[in-house]
């Protein structure tokens, strides 16, 4: 956490990539970023749902321990999962502590700047568990601000402004800002003394950070601020339609088995 605020201080791009499981995890590894995400995106990525909402603290640490398996180098962070943190401290302490005590996790996000979790953050920080902060498009409230883009108004910017200079207060260690006015991240980038790692913020970040699925074409719906740098679910579609079609033109040039001499058990 530390390296990531002399990161900023020195003016060196922090770059996050989110991990599902070990293959990703190991992905991410190789890429030589410097956070690794558990996020809870892996609920849409990985697990078929629509929103982030369903996936279970049970599940999030399933993956995460997959993900850890993989990942020596990067921070390993993961999501809390929607209501491990919204019904009060105590559940809060208890979801957090157990990323930390039964999987690699070393910091946990959580999304939101509201007064019940600002406590909770505070909590979470003097207990000794680190805690990255996210505010802007909110996929756990998504029924409440939709997928658009968030803080477009005057009003709205500075709000989410006092929210941002009080998760720092609260001991976040760092902010990430999803898809919020580029104007508004270079503002708080410059304002803040931690790290604004910025999803669909603009450039002007101290960091960035993507869906590895999204960044690699693999996701079925593609958010508008990410260009997927290859077109991999047609591919690997292509692929596989191809060895299936292989497989079959092999069989039927094979002499068929003989009708006396079945496979045998283990076959
Ligand atoms: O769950 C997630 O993938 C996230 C993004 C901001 C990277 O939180």
């Amino acid at each position: 956490m530390r390296d990531l605020q002399t990161y900023k201080r020195q003016g060196r791009i922090i770059t996050a990539l989110t991990a599902w499981d070990a293959l990703s995890g190991a992905w991410v590894e190789a890429s030589g970023c410097d956070v690794a995400l558990v996020g809870d995106s892996l609920a849409m990525v990985s697990l078929g749902h629509s929103t982030t909402l369903p996936v279970s603290l049970e599940a999030m640490m399933h993956h995460a321990q997959a993900v850890g398996r993989a990942i020596h180098r990067p921070l390993l962070v993961a999501d809390l999962p929607f209501l491990s943190y919204q019904c009060g401290p105590e559940r809060a302490m208890a979801a957090a502590g157990r990323f930390l005590k039964e999987t690699p996790c070393q910091a946990v996000k959580l999304e939101g700047a509201e007064p019940e979790t600002t406590a909770v953050i505070n909590r979470l920080v003097r207990s000794g568990i680190p805690v990255m902060g996210h505010l802007g498009l909110t996929p756990q409230s998504v029924h409440r601000l939709g997928w658009g883009r968030q803080a477009c108004s005057a009003p709205d910017q500075e709000r989410l402004r006092q929210k941002a200079l009080d998760l720092q207060q609260q001991g976040c260690f760092a902010l990430v800002l999803e898809h919020i006015p580029a104007m508004l991240a270079s503002r708080l980038r410059r304002e803040l003394e931690i790290p604004v790692i910025g999803i669909g913020a603009g450039p002007d970040c101290d960091g960035q950070i993507l869906v590895t699925a999204d960044l690699l074409g693999l996701t079925p719906s593609q958010p508008p601020f990410v260009k997927p740098r290859l077109q991999s679910t047609e591919m690997f579609k292509r692929e596989l339609q191809s060895w299936c079609r292989e497989q079959r033109h092999q069989g039927q040039t094979a002499s068929p088995p003989k009708e006396d001499n079945p496979p045998g058990p283990g076959y």
